[in-house]
């Protein structure tokens, strides 16, 4: 396990909230190595000292002072210009003592020149890694050009691309559910399924990101990789072994089967919305505001679909959006109505699709919607009604999803990263569906803050999210 990790973006956002807060749990669980290390990076004027203070301020009184302590003693700070790859190396080069694992936590246009820098310190020499936050760039033709830069440093092997859904366990639990279970697994297609549908509803807006939101959207910021992944998970077919690259390999072969958007089939195949004023949670919250950039969409309906044997027909359903009445990540997995209905009229109005859905946040719960005759009655057992065999998980021991994912890029387990032909493929049908809303100059339509997106989404989102979670 190496233990030494350059995070560079030590001032973001994602390391304040997540990165941080993940090596304290680390630490606390002693999961790190003896000699574990931080150089924490980033442009600003820090020493050690005054690092450390802002840090400890940044992670509030959540936590023990002692293990705040044992991480701030850690914690070495360097500021960086990573536009200036010689500055860089000059700087880093002292670091190159040990085999590191490099994060970058940054926006992907400094990707290329880090990248370069940190070849010049030394400190992409086998076996050192790298660690890139989403997203790889903002197309398919940015994404080769860095991944082309990443490959001049170092191969494929010593790359970790972070999807942090992947980091999540309920969303490894969808492969357990569909592998581990015959009933699941005999009807895992089209044969027995008449549509998936999956969610990332967030009530959080997009504050303080405006900038980056305005070039990349919900589309780029949350479908191409989040939202592909979960698909690619659920749609792919089970793997020889549950090994990294017999998985990958799945993954990416149900993505490049994604049939590309047309512009002829935009209008039905997708929605675009982008939040005004409205209420959430109780409270009254601004609008997105998108400084001009009119054509940048915070909630997106798409369907795609898959053209292989397996999937043929069957709608996958995808929908996420910025500011929704309630955060809610799930899987909803329809079933075909029975072949042969030998109940009388009454029920079959009654009758419900076999269903079974997957909440994944907040908190994890699955249902299996069957229908049944509930009433005592003896004369009863015709009266058919909906009902719900319903199983509460308990809350996942590592909380953030960048724990499990920091432990295994220290220990250089790439399962749960994302293998550069598994972007291409995702970028790839992004592009068509981009290139498919130019064409056909699909509007953003406005929607409420607190609403599940503007009237045109309708169609997009299953009758169980608005009903179910429509409450708070
Ligand atoms: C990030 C996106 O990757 O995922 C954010 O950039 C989004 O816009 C976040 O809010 C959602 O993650 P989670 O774990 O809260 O569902």
């Amino acid at each position: 396990m190496h233990d030494s990790l350059l995070l560079f973006g030590a001032t973001g956002d994602l390391a304040q909230r997540y990165l941080f807060p993940s090596l304290l749990h680390l630490l606390r669980d002693r999961l790190l190595p003896d000699e574990f290390r931080v150089i924490a990076i980033a442009r600003s004027e820090h020493d050690d000292a005054s690092f450390r203070d802002w840090l400890r301020e940044r992670l509030g009184d959540d936590y023990d002072t002692s293990l705040v302590d044992e991480l701030l003693r850690r914690i070495q700070y360097v500021p960086v210009d990573l536009g200036d790859a010689d500055a860089m190396a000059a700087s880093l080069s002292r670091f190159a003592d040990r085999p590191a694992v490099s994060y970058l936590s940054t926006p992907p246009n400094l990707f290329a020149s880090a990248c370069r820098g940190l070849k010049a310190a030394g400190l992409l020499e086998a076996p050192s890694r790298l660690v890139l936050e989403k997203p790889i760039g903002h197309d398919l033709a940015s994404a080769q050009e860095i991944d082309a830069t990443l490959k001049s440093a170092l191969d494929e092997s010593r790359i970790f691309r972070i999807d942090h859904y992947l980091g999540k366990a309920p969303v490894q639990n969808l492969l357990a559910l569909r592998l581990g279970n015959t009933l699941l697994e005999a009807t895992w297609e089209r044969r027995w399924i008449e549509s998936v549908d999956i969610i990332v509803a967030e009530t959080a807006g997009v504050d303080g990101r405006e900038g980056y939101y305005a070039d990349y959207g919900a589309l780029r910021d949350m479908v191409q990789n989040h939202m592909l992944q979960l698909l690619a998970l659920i749609a792919m077919e089970p793997p020889a072994a549950m090994d990294t690259d017999s998985i990958r390999d799945e993954k990416r072969k149900v993505l490049r089967a994604l049939r590309p958007m047309t512009a002829a089939d935009a209008a039905a195949d997708s929605v675009r919305g982008r939040y005004g004023p409205g209420v959430v949670d109780g409270q009254a919250v601004q609008g997105f505001k998108h400084g001009g950039h009119e054509d940048v969409e915070t909630f997106v309906g798409l369907r795609a679909w898959i053209d292989n044997w397996r999937w043929a027909g069957v709608p996958f359903r995808l929908v996420t959006g910025k500011r929704m009445p309630s955060r809610t990540t799930e899987v909803v997995v329809t079933f075909k109505p029975v072949t042969h209905w030998l109940f009388g009229p009454g029920e079959r109005k009654r009758a419900r699709a076999n269903q079974l859905r997957v909440r994944l946040q907040p908190e994890e719960t699955i249902e299996l919607g069957l229908m049944g005759s509930l009433a005592a009655s003896e004369w009863a057992a015709n009266e058919l009604q909906p009902m719900s065999l319903d199983l509460a998980m308990l809350p996942p021991k590592r909380r953030i999803a960048y724990e499990r994912l920091m432990i295994d890029a220290l220990k250089g387990d790439q399962t749960l990263f994302v293998r550069d032909d598994e972007v291409e493929a995702a970028w790839r049908w992004i592009d068509s569906v981009s290139a498919a809303w130019r064409e056909a100059g699909t509007p953003v339509r406005d929607y409420p803050a607190g609403s599940w997106g503007p009237a045109e989404a309708q169609p997009f989102l299953p009758r169980t999210l608005t009903t179910h979670n429509g409450r708070k």
